[in-house]
């Protein structure tokens, strides 16, 4: 069984970070995306990844190199534009030769990993399941969950005997409230169905067409459904939930300075060489390394990465990206600041909001 993580990508609905950062490294609970992507399939036995990678190909092998240290070997698989989900497959040919693999979403954040799935494909392949001696092995094993407004998700049917019968895109009367989760399984014939499909209505090879493929081809595609969370973080509101519920499981810890008119309240990490002076943070939140608080809160659900400074200022479920400072800003909320971003109040007259604002960004002010 091989990995093929899916990196590229345009990521238009998390610009402006997108502009010049891939989304798949914006980090959650001060982690990298990716990464969580990257231990689960270590943690499934899995060893040989693929990282189909697009304009912000450099930044994704700095942040994992040779993946050895997730104890992975890690092939880099350039895609020239963001073709589509199945044109990935495509591509990873070569790579995937005839092994089984799994697919998975780089900017897709699952509670209860991989494993199980992993295990539950490879046993009915096997034919050591239960439930379906007779039958042929499956091709393809897809991921489900249930969801409240399933049609802005691709969502599947499934058959009288548990089979998915059909899978439709945003469907406006849909089938079913069990969404696609980004996670999918195949054996070597899915290289068949993405040669035979066309591209959709918006120019892209699309997965769902070639597992419907395979369907239509009479091959068995089986599915589980989660019951942990499962979170797209491609959005700004999913991505401070993911940010949420992964906050809500870290050990408090720590490692950084915390001065004696400082107060840390709840599930908190400080990290080596952080500095908490005269601030109260109230968890779940994590502070970076060697970010520095000074007459600060930081409420609930708030993730500040490293070498950030925050002075003078209240935030709460948000996160903030490295190298960037917040001065005398009296409650910001529901935030993502990119990068070496300054937010300030400069009190400055005539008063007024100054903004230098990067293109595609969003500023809601009070
Ligand atoms: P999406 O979030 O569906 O697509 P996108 O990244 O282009 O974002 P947007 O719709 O906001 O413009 O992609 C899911 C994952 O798959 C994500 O990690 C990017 C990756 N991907 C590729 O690697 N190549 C592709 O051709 C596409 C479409 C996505």
């Amino acid at each position: 069984m091989k990995g093929l993580i899916l990196s590229g990508g345009a990521g238009t609905r998390l610009r402006p970070i997108t502009h010049t950062s891939a989304k798949q490294l914006v980090p959650v609970a001060n982690k990298p995306i990716l990464y969580f992507g990257l231990e689960d399939m270590a943690e499934a036995g899995i060893t040989e990844v693929g990282i189909i990678v697009g304009d912000t190909r450099a930044e994704i092998a700095d942040a994992v190199g040779d993946g050895s240290r997730f104890g992975l070997k890690v092939t880099y698989i350039p895609q020239d534009a963001p073709l589509g989900l199945a044109h990935c497959v495509l591509i990873a040919r070569d790579f995937l030769g005839d092994d089984d693999f799994v697919m998975y979403l780089g900017d897709n954040l699952l509670r209860q990993g991989i494993a199980e799935f992993v295990a539950a494909f490879e046993a009915d392949r096997s034919h050591t399941s239960q439930d379906h001696v007779d039958d042929d092995p499956p091709s393809a094993q897809i991921l489900l969950a249930h969801v409240h407004d399933p049609q802005r998700f691709g969502v599947a049917e499934i058959g009288d005997d548990g089979e998915v019968v059909r899978l439709v895109e945003k469907p406006v009367d849909p089938p079913s409230d069990l969404a696609l989760v980004g996670v999918y399984l195949f054996d070597p014939s899915i290289h068949e169905a993405v040669r035979a499909i066309a591209p959709s209505p918006r120019g892209e090879l699309e997965i769902t067409d070639a597992i419907q493929w395979l369907i239509d081809n009479g091959r068995r595609v089986r599915h589980e459904v989660v019951d942990g969370w499962w979170i797209d973080t491609g959005k700004l509101d999913p991505l401070l939930e993911g940010n949420r519920l992964v906050l809500e499981t870290i050990e408090p810890r720590v490692d950084g300075d915390v001065d004696e008119d400082s107060h840390l309240l709840g599930r908190v990490v400080i990290e080596a060489g952080a500095k908490i002076i005269n601030s109260t943070v109230r968890g779940p939140a994590i502070i970076g390394e060697r970010t520095v608080l000074r007459n600060s809160y930081i409420g609930p659900y708030t993730s500040v990465y490293y070498d950030c400074e925050v002075i003078n200022t209240e935030i709460e479920h948000s996160i903030v990206l490295e190298q960037s400072t917040i001065t005398d800003v009296p409650r910001l909320a529901d935030s993502l600041i990119g990068k070496e971003a300054v937010v300030r109040r400069s009190g400055a007259r005539p008063r007024a909001n100054r903004l230098m604002v990067g293109d595609h960004s969003v500023i809601d002010l009070e």
